[in-house]
């Protein structure tokens, strides 16, 4: 789970990481009430799951309170690559002497933690990183050793951060560690991480992305999922378990195994070319285990999306014999009843397969077509999403 700044600057907060007084607003007169609170130049900034929102637009100075407020109104609503501003953090103005880069992450291709640091942060940092590497020092860092201020030292100094403030940024750098550990973040960004003119180091912005495999030792996190924001289909398929993915085509699928859902989005991606460009409405694989209420739940949440025109069922009985399945899908029509109003096109294969379309044929559903070809099917589910658009 990707954190908003705020979220990450009282995470900061709470593990001693140097942060500037601030307050989030989610209108702009509660952005004055924190700007005069806070007193003196302040910065209203957008709080969006994106990079790059000082480059539009949503990173301003405000003079005073009544600058601020008019600020958070144009920042507010504010459209950031998609993504729409519904709060600004109001901050203390900082007097910037440098703009420093610091991250730690976890580097899935080497199998480590990895720190990156580099004297010129800011917000120009992808661009270092692509035209001189070598200005941004990559550390890999031991999980059992951790990191101490003599190892920050070291990885500072890598990085060309000035001698005379290594020792304090050093210190920063080991809370951010602990911030890392201590909350099973994947990633704990800083950038830019400052030194003002007193040479004290702040962090001046934060980006946070905790492991959600690691949620269950972390139940005060729950708090910070936002779920306004969370798509309601994605957080009814989380509610019961279903790994759901929405995108923003026309035909459902649900399928049997990562592999296989997979493989099928392919399918009908390229299916759906003969029939005037229908594409996958979503990713959702109901493992291993096609019961009835499994398949009832999938199916309830792809007959949810008004964009869906036709659900492709593509199960590939293993443990989970394709009778089981055959029977969870006659059973799921049954608990859904009128709310099923879509065309199903099932296909199966694999341990059990003729009992399944027997089932199916027995059952004789008027929204079933079987298919026994997973190309054929996804033809024909193209088709059919076709002609319902
Ligand atoms: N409190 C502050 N005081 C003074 N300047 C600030 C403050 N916060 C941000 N800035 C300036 O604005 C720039 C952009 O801010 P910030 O890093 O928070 O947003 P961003 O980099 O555009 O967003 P993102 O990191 O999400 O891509 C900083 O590099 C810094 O120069
Ligand atoms: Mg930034």
């Amino acid at each position: 789970m990707d954190l908003y700044e705020y979220q990450a600057r009282d995470l900061f907060a709470a593990h001693g990481v140097p942060v500037l007084p601030g307050a989030v607003a989610s209108n702009p007169e509660e952005a004055r009430a924190a700007a005069e609170e806070i007193g003196g130049q302040v910065v209203v900034k957008a709080q969006v799951k994106t990079g790059g929102r000082g480059k539009a637009g949503g990173v301003k100075l405000a003079q005073d309170p009544a600058e601020a407020q008019e600020l958070a109104e144009a920042i507010l609503g504010l459209d950031i690559k998609g993504h729409v501003t519904r709060r600004v953090l109001v901050t203390e103005a900082s007097d910037i002497a440098q703009e420093y880069y610091f991250s730690f992450l976890l580097d899935r291709a080497n199998r480590t933690f990895l720190a990156m640091a580099s004297a010129e942060g800011g917000m120009e940092i992808e661009q270092l990183a692509h035209e001189r590497p070598e200005a941004l020092a990559k550390v890999a860092v031991d999980p059992i050793a951790g990191v101490d201020k003599a190892t920050a030292t070291a990885i500072l100094t890598q990085g060309g951060f000035p001698a005379e403030i290594r020792e304090q940024a050093a210190e920063v750098v080991v809370k951010l560690w602990e911030t890392f550990v201590a909350e099973d973040a994947t990633l704990v960004e800083v950038n830019p991480l400052v030194r003002d003119p007193q040479d004290r180091i702040v962090a001046l912005d934060g980006k946070v992305t905790l492991d959600g495999n690691a949620a269950f030792r972390h139940p005060e996190h729950e708090q910070l999922v936002d779920t306004q924001a969370e798509d309601p289909l994605e957080a009814k398929a989380k509610a019961k378990d279903l790994n759901y993915v929405k995108l923003d085509g026309e035909v459902g699928i649900i399928g049997n195994g990562a592999g296989l859902v997979m493989s099928t989005l392919d399918v009908v991606a390229y299916a759906g070319q003969r029939h005037g460009g229908v594409k996958p409405a979503n990713f959702l694989d109901i493992g291993g285990g096609a019961s009835a209420e499994v398949m009832a739940a999938g199916l309830d949440v792809i007959l949810g999306d008004p964009a869906v025109k036709s659900v492709f069922v593509n199960v590939f009985g293993g443990i989970t014999a394709c009778d089981a399945v055959a029977t969870g899908i006659v059973e799921a029509l049954k608990i859904l009843g009128d709310e099923a109003t879509k065309p199903l096109v099932v296909r199966l294969d694999g341990n059990n397969v003729e009992e399944g379309r027997a089932i199916l044929d027995r059952a004789n559903h008027p929204l079933v077509t079987q298919v026994d070809t997973m190309d054929n099917a996804a033809d024909k589910a193209a088709q059919l999403a076709a002609a319902g658009a």
